[in-house]
């Protein structure tokens, strides 16, 4: 692989989790986790250790059979949150302690009733102490998106200073254009003089449908970690999906970026995922969906059949789904139809055919869609002469 190795932080079994009902047990989360390192994510964010018993004891099991992959726990800036984090995290050959606090003037004065430089100094300080337990400590500036982007750099500057090894501009509301966004992670780049002590990292929420979009520009600005779920799972809308951020740097390799990530994974994780959290995928979702390989309409299907790359850019079995469908609805055409009576052992001419779309056409307009009944049905009865 050439270029950058963009590094893939999946928080499925932290910020996925906190999806209601999403909720998982620990060795449901320890199972998930494992397949997330086959996968070849760099940094598995295992939980939020504080928040709950079954989360610090699950954070405690990742941490222990996790070997190749960084494993990460969350916290808030609160001296009691790092040491908690730290000790979950004991058993782990790669720790990480996340932790952070808010710099958006709506969080600094309504959350925190707070200020700017009360804000600076806790941020500096909650990075000095998770210090004292990891080497490897990611800041998040939560709320980045609608941050000051000069005081954004002002607190990215003075936690790398304290030795945060990660900046995470987080835009929590999913309120950024990627512009925007690009804008951001390009101003800290350029006004932060230390910036390349630490990695810069996108955690991209979808209230507006952008976040994959965002954690994209992210990169392309000069970030070199995307945080992303199975899925595009998360709180509200979702976080940045990390199957569709690994395939389109894939896709658009001549962006010069790449992950470890093994694609051919991502279709059986995501039904994984789906199956152990109980949310249901939606069919339209970009590569992992149930539709995302399959052709209904004439036109479409006509030309996938003449030449798969006419209607596909990626090839099912790249990213591990079920081999191409072409569907019979009211919307297909003859080629369609040949094919699918080819599929089941049935070849006709082409006045045959044409003979056999009247019959089908009127069958497709009374239901959704037309299935191998229905055309074993057709094809026995155009076969056999009238009585
Ligand atoms: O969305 C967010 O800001 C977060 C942080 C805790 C990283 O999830
Ligand atoms: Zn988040």
């Amino acid at each position: 692989m050439s270029g950058k190795k963009i590094q893939i932080f999946d928080t499925t079994l932290r910020d996925g989790e906190q999806v209601p009902g999403c909720k998982l047990n620990m060795k449901d989360k320890v199972d998930l986790a494992l397949k997330l390192e086959s996968l070849g994510v760099d940094i598995i964010e295992a939980g939020f250790p504080i928040s709950s018993p079954g989360d610090f004891i699950s954070v405690k099991e990742i941490s222990k059979v996790i070997r190749h992959a960084a494993v990460c726990a969350l916290s808030r800036a609160v001296l009691k949150d790092i040491e908690i984090a730290a000790e979950a995290l004991q058993h782990a050959e790669r720790p990480r302690i996340h932790t952070g606090i808010g710099t958006s003037d709506h969080h600094i004065l309504t959350k925190f009733n707070s200020n700017r430089e009360d804000i600076l100094i806790r941020a500096v300080q909650c990075v000095r102490w998770a210090k004292n337990f990891v080497d490897d400590v990611e800041f998040y500036a939560e709320d980045a998106g609608r941050t000051d982007n000069d005081y954004l750099a002002r607190v990215t500057e003075a936690v790398i200073n304290a030795g945060a090894t990660v900046v995470n501009i987080p835009d929590t509301t999913g309120y950024c254009l990627p512009n925007q966004y690009a804008e951001k992670i390009a101003y800290l780049v350029n006004n932060v003089p230390n910036i390349d002590k630490a990695v810069i990292s996108c955690h991209c929420h979808n209230d507006l449908g952008l976040a994959t979009a965002n954690a994209i520009a992210g990169v392309m600005a000069g970030a070199g970690q995307i945080e992303c779920t199975i899925n595009g799972l998360g709180e509200r809308a979702g976080n940045t999906s990390l199957e569709e951020v690994v395939m389109i740097l894939k896709q658009h390799n001549n962006l010069g970026f790449y992950t470890n990530i093994v694609t051919k994974d991502l279709n059986p994780i995501s039904r994984l995922v789906s199956e152990t959290m109980r949310m249901p995928v939606q069919p339209n979702k970009a590569i992992v969906g149930s539709n995302a390989f399959a052709h209904s309409s004439g036109i479409h299907q006509d030309g996938f059949l003449k030449n798969a790359q006419n209607y596909e850019i990626i090839n099912p079995e790249e990213v591990g789904a079920e081999a191409s469908k072409i569907v019979l609805t009211a919307r297909s055409g003859r080629s369609a139809l040949a094919y699918r009576l080819q599929m089941l052992g049935f070849t006709f001419d082409r006045d045959d055919i044409d003979g056999l779309y009247q019959i089908f056409i009127q069958i497709a307009d009374g239901k959704k869609e037309v299935d191998n009944e229905d055309l074993e049905m057709m094809a026995k009865q155009f076969k056999q002469p009238a009585a």
